[in-house]
């Protein structure tokens, strides 16, 4: 059994285990009984866990612990035993934050073929870790089908429906719901603030562009959030804090959500923007804080159509632009109406586009093996 160690130390609730390499843990006792690797613990058909934490007292510590090498080796008061490999333990810190790249008015999003991205797993791999570093991207020499968003649920998919339609059109439409079916400019948005949790991902297939003007906006909401966060912290906070209500509908449709402008996690890093001038609705004129806020959105408005933020380019027919949506806001300067113009927009979710990576690097490794 064991015998003290002096690189295991017993604290009130944590074992403080000194690990061969120098490096230092501190593993809450529940902690170390919830992530038991053991069959026991584990449903082994699945890797799922199936032990529940409520299953042993809330006060529970090892009776006895012992380090041999990496491997950790627990016993608890029910006589269950609990081993760990110090690499899984290393493996369980989370990663200092996800890394991003910000950038202004002098991006220009990188371009892959749309055939090499569907059927060249490296090509797909490369152009997604851009995707997820930067936010956007250009699929270019795609067919100018309506529909041909479909063919990306493989890679991005599968597609996030929202009322209206599966797959948008966006060309004049007299009749059209939203102002994105006019000749108008469209300031820098994103899709469906309207729904409590907006699609993540955007892919806006240009079929045709022969109309004079209409040059596409994109613009980094999140580094313009940084730097508004640096001068003003209180503006930051207050567009953190107040609910704001958005609105999309139709005769046959209605969306509706009411839900602060910028979501942070327990960092402080940006999880999301929400930013559509058409669709917001009026703020309770007497909720507390609507001065604050409306300065903060002032300040807000003004970074995010300033020039020096927002990338231009042109979309020609065959060119699909894809955007992290709860990053990068999507517009177009006004165009000639008298020029074919017709673009579809679908909607994917971040996650799978992650986990899509996640599993083409994991079938390259096994290439290479
Ligand atoms: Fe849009
Ligand atoms: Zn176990």
């Amino acid at each position: 059994m064991s015998r003290p160690d002096a690189s295991l130390l017993r604290h009130s609730d944590a074992l403080e285990v000194h690990w061969p390499s120098g490096k230092v843990s501190h593993l809450n006792f529940l902690w170390l009984r919830d992530n038991c690797g053991c069959e026991e613990c584990r449903v082994v058909q699945t890797n799922e866990k199936r032990f529940m934490i409520s299953d042993v007292p809330v006060d529970i510590a090892p009776l006895a612990v012992s380090l041999d090498g990496n491997r950790l080796a627990l016993v608890w008061p029910d006589g269950h035993e609990t081993v760990y490999d110090g690499a899984d333990i290393e493996a369980a810190y989370a990663p200092d934050s996800v890394k991003w790249t910000p950038w202004d008015r002098r991006f220009s999003p990188s371009r892959y073929g749309f055939q090499a991205f569907l059927r060249d797993d490296s090509a797909a791999s490369a152009a997604i870790t851009e995707f997820l570093d930067t936010g956007a991207i250009i699929l270019q020499q795609a067919p100018a089908q309506p529909g041909t968003l479909e063919s990306l649920a493989p890679r991005l998919g599968p597609i996030r429906e929202v009322l209206f339609a599966r797959i948008h059109d966006v060309k004049i439409d007299p009749s059209g719901y939203n102002v994105a079916h006019t000749s108008n400019a469209l300031p820098p948005h994103n899709d469906f603030a309207s729904y409590s949790w907006p699609p993540s991902v955007q892919a806006l297939h240009m079929l045709v562009n022969e109309a004079a003007g209409g040059e596409s906006v994109i613009v980094d909401g999140w580094n313009v959030l940084n730097a508004l966060r640096e001068r003003h912290p209180g503006h930051f906070r207050a567009l953190c804090d107040t609910p704001v209500p958005f609105r999309e509908f139709d005769d046959d449709n209605e969306t509706y959500a009411v839900a602060p402008l910028v979501r942070c996690d327990g960092d402080g890093n940006i999880l999301s923007l929400r930013f559509s001038n058409q669709l917001m609705q009026a703020l309770d004129p007497g909720a507390p804080g609507v001065g604050e806020f409306y300065r903060a959105y002032h300040a807000l408005c003004g970074l995010l159509t300033a020039d020096d933020a927002k990338a231009r380019f042109r979309l020609d027919g065959g060119d699909i632009l894809i955007v992290a949506a709860h990053r990068v806001l999507h517009g177009r300067e006004a165009f000639a109406a008298a020029g074919r113009r017709h673009l579809q927009d679908a909607y994917f979710e971040l996650d799978n586009v992650r986990n899509h990576l996640v599993v083409l690097q994991r079938k390259g490794a096994h290439i290479d093996d």
